[in-house]
């Protein structure tokens, strides 16, 4: 399993997990219509690898872009990043989300179908679990009605895949990705102002936004704030190529799998914000403010499965995290 197709490869996990891939020997070919990303990605990507990876401009949701990208390359696996992945914007525009999310998915797989190619690595989330009652959360836990239409793609997009059992699949459930490669060269590239905790963390130490609100100080957590597991992007990435190495042991039978992604350990906004102030000797102007709606509490995966069956687990700390968040920050 060589020439490995990633839908999505511009943007933030994507860009890392290339990175990953050509690291351990596969050869990538990225997929994407720039709708959340910019070309500037494969510049990065060839000052950390020493080459640029190959890159055709397309779109999930066009059988025409997918027909001419499976006649032209000879494809042995596709991980399948593309997707609109704002919870907020996906209950403003639903049948955004659904199409190009959905649409994208089943659009992927006929043209993988059609092209006879079986192994895919499908982007799911923590967010199928909503506002689970037990934590850490397991992959055997009931997943509830999805809290947003984004969710809802999620649980439907593994859904689809274990319908489809003439592929062989394996779905991956994101926590909370941060970070970037230490290198500095790629990163996340939030357009506007972020809706995630990190970047709008480093653009306030950055000057670029005027403070920081901490949604909610009254979460029954132990300091107040909500908790999460946040995880390094190239652990992350890293875990895509164990998912391809799996694929590869289960060849010629059908499968479907599902593994949480994350690093076991809870944390909480405030020790966030504390830590990335103490690494990097900045500090963060930051309010108090109410929840922000449809927050959950806390969430944090149980990774066991993932160690156990992938032999991956999540080896960044924190400190390292936040560290090259910052630098990152730093350099755009
Ligand atoms: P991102 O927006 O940085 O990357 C997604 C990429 O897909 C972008 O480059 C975008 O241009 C491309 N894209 C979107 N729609 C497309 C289409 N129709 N055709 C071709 N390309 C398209 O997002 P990310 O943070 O790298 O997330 C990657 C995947 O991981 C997504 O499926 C997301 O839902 C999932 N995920 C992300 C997080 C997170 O916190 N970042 C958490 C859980 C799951
Ligand atoms: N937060 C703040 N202030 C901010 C931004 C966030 O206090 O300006 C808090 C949030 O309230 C939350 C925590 O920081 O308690 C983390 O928030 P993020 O938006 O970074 O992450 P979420 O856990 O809300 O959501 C992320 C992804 C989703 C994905 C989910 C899976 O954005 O796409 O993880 O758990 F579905």
């Amino acid at each position: 399993m060589k020439q490995v197709l990633v839908t999505g490869g511009m943007g933030f996990i994507g860009s890392h997990t290339v990175v990953s891939l050509m690291e351990a020997g596969f050869r990538p070919v990225i997929f994407d219509n720039l709708c959340n990303s910019s070309e500037d990605v494969l510049e990065g990507i060839a000052r950390i690898t020493g080459e640029k990876p190959l890159f055709i401009k397309g779109d999930v949701t066009s059988a025409a872009d997918l027909k001419a990208l499976f006649t032209g390359h000879n494809i042995d696996a596709v991980i399948h990043f593309a997707a609109l992945k704002a919870v907020g914007e996906s209950s403003e525009k639903p049948l955004e989300y659904y199409h190009n999310n959905i649409g994208g998915l089943i659009c992927l797989l006929e043209a993988m179908q059609e092209h006879g190619v079986r192994n895919v690595v499908f982007s799911s989330s923590a967010t199928v679990y909503g506002s689970a009652a037990h934590m850490p959360v397991d992959e055997d836990t009931p997943l509830p009605p999805a809290m947003s239409p984004y969710g809802s793609t999620k649980q439907m997009g593994e859904r689809i895949l274990f319908d489809a059992s003439i592929f062989r699949s394996i779905c991956l459930r994101y926590f909370n990705p941060i970070g970037a490669h230490p290198s500095g060269h790629i990163g996340e590239l939030p357009l506007g102002v972020p809706n995630n905790l990190v970047p709008y963390v480093t653009q306030a130490a950055a000057g670029l936004r005027k403070s920081l609100t901490i949604f909610g100080e009254d979460y029954q957590t132990p300091d107040g704030t909500a908790v999460r597991d946040y995880l390094h992007v190239m652990d992350l990435a890293e875990a895509h190529v164990a998912a391809l190495n799996r694929l590869q042991q289960v060849q010629d039978r059908p499968h479907w799998e599902v593994f949480n992604l994350g690093t076991g350990k809870p944390i909480s906004v405030k020790t966030l914000v504390e830590t990335f102030e103490q690494v990097n000797g900045v500090l963060v102007p930051r309010v108090m403010g109410p929840r922000r709606q449809g927050d959950v509490p806390e969430l944090w995966a149980n990774p066991g499965r993932a160690k156990e069956v992938l032999g991956w687990n999540a080896e960044h700390s924190l400190a390292a995290m936040l560290r090259d968040a910052w630098n990152w920050q730093q350099k755009l």
